[in-house]
């Protein structure tokens, strides 16, 4: 979208992905990671409390009420993800599951990638390791 249509734009993001298709994507998201050799070790075997947190943060990251800082505070994303060694590989393999996830969904194609964006920057803002 250009600036216009943003300034038009009658929907947050959240808003036009709904509740529904934003929790299948994250339904779908955390078996990929588990799948994904390079990264499925970092993540506990009880994944609930990830995907409520996940589904939370990104509640509010696209433009939804701000349930992760309801419930846990600020989300300091960079500084929660500091004790976890996050190479360029790793990312990459994280955001390959990803956008796997949002593929799985029927949703709109602009939406898909207007949400594939904002979530490649971040994934990207997440590396805090060099390549080993
Ligand atoms: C780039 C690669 C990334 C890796 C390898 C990674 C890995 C992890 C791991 C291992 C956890 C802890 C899981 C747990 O113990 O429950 C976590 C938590 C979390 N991650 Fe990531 N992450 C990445 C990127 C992202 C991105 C891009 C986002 C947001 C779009 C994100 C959002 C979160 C959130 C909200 C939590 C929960 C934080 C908390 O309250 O403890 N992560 N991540």
């Amino acid at each position: 979208m250009n600036f216009s249509e943003f300034l038009s734009a009658p929907e947050s993001l959240y808003q036009r992905i709904g509740a529904a298709k934003l929790r299948e994507i994250v339904q779908a998201f955390y078996p990929l990671v588990k799948a994904e050799p390079l990264i499925a070790d970092l993540f506990p075997d009880n994944l609930s409390e990830t995907m409520n947190k996940q589904e939370a943060f990104l509640t509010g990251f696209l433009g939804g009420p701000p349930l992760y800082h309801q419930t846990y505070g600020n989300p300091m994303l960079r500084y929660r993800h500091r004790e976890f060694a996050i190479t360029p590989s790793r990312a990459r393999a994280w955001f390959a599951c990803f956008s796997d996830a949002v593929h799985s969904v029927a949703l709109g194609e602009a939406v898909k990638s207007e949400l594939l964006e904002a979530v490649a920057r971040t994934a990207a803002a997440m590396v805090n390791t060099p390549e080993g």
